[in-house]
């Protein structure tokens, strides 16, 4: 793959963006996911007439990820409509925390740049597979 992976998400999300059914909020969000085997998965929140039954662009991303057969995010980049970073929601905090490991990075576009998280900045003390064991 050619140039900056990180970026290459970038394009990846703003794809499936455009693609958000996000008829309600008027807020369309796209994710894009990068595994070890350097597989992407992407989604988008698709939103419904019956509000709570929307989903997230996250959740879509990591359906298809774990779809195609992966399992641990290492990169995961959220964009949100409008200049603001798109934080991710807290139940997609969760989602990501499942299918986390040492390595996984959740990038977003803020103040000009790319800001990189882990997912225990974003979800510290979380509830996870370790607490059931
Ligand atoms: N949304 C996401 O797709 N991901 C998030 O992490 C935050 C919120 C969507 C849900 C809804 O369709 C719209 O953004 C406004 O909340």
């Amino acid at each position: 793959m050619m140039g900056d992976p990180i970026e290459y998400l970038f394009l990846a999300a703003r794809a499936a963006q455009a693609n958000a059914h996000a008829p309600y909020s008027g807020f369309k969000v796209g994710a894009a996911i990068r595994c070890e085997d350097g597989s992407i998965h992407a989604g988008c929140n698709v939103e419904n007439a019956a509000y709570p039954v929307g989903t997230c662009a996250e959740a879509g991303a990591i359906a298809a990820m774990v779809a195609g057969g992966q399992q641990e995010i290492i990169d995961i980049v959220v964009i949100g409509s409008g200049d603001k970073p798109c934080f991710p929601c807290g139940a997609c905090r969760q989602r990501i925390f499942e299918f986390s490991g040492p390595r996984t990075r959740v990038h977003l576009r803020a103040n000009g740049g790319i800001e990189s998280f882990t997912i225990g900045d974003l979800l510290p003390h979380a509830f996870g597979p370790a607490t059931l064991a």
